[in-house]
């Protein structure tokens, strides 16, 4: 049995990429492939404890990288690389290009030491394929809006918004093999139409 994909769903809150995780599960099953569904920060038990302490308690910006890819540790060695390893196809809800694009470009650490921990962590380790939800900020503010509650980073500024999509929007474009920008925006009918064709297509 050969080596199970990786998938990542990346954009920034209220772009809508929740919504489209149980369809993009769907089509890779409907390919014959075992789906795994997890998201970061979060995916093992140590994960989600990380991801209650990373989403609610104010912190130093070090200590919230380092934790995110603390998780991020947990995560491949638990869940990402055994799935993969027994051939299964492996969905993940944000994965380390949240990290270049929250704490890099939204909090405006540098990338490079971001990097450098994306290396300790992951070696040349990627996903196969990055779908990057976009969407105006605008209308990912719209959204969030309607929902309850909201974490910590669901409270930043519109200013904050657009540097994390415009960092999401310029790795996209420096790895277009990997990363894949879907336009939001429209109804979700189409979007799935897309998901379908990306999917037949890896
Ligand atoms: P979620 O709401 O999409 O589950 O993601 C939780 C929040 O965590 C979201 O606001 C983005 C943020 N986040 C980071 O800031 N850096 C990261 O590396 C990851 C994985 C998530």
């Amino acid at each position: 049995m050969g080596r199970g994909k990786f998938i990542t769903l990346e954009g920034v809150d209220g772009a809508g990429k929740s919504t489209h995780l149980n369809c993009l599960a769907e089509l890779v099953r409907q390919r014959g492939h075992e789906v795994v569904l997890t998201r970061e920060p979060g995916g093992t038990r140590l994960g989600e404890e990380l991801r209650t302490l990373l989403l609610g308690e104010p912190m130093h910006i070090d200590t919230e990288i380092l934790l995110m890819f603390a998780a991020r540790r947990e995560h491949l060695a638990q869940v990402i690389f055994p799935a993969l390893a027994a051939g299964k196809w492996v969905i993940s809800d944000r994965f380390t290009d949240a990290t270049f694009a929250y704490q890099g470009g939204g909090r405006q650490v540098a990338l490079d030491r971001i990097g450098t921990l994306e290396k300790w962590v992951q070696g040349d380790f990627q996903p196969d394929l990055t779908l990057v939800f976009h969407v105006s900020v605008e209308i990912a503010e719209q959204r969030r809006a309607g929902r309850s509650g909201g974490d910590r980073f669901e409270q930043l500024d519109k200013a904050f918004f657009e540097r994390v999509s415009t960092q999401y929007l310029s790795r996209a474009a420096a790895d277009p093999g990997r990363m894949r920008i879907i336009d939001a925006s429209r109804s979700v009918t189409d979007i799935q139409k897309e998901l379908e064709i990306i999917i037949l297509s890896i």
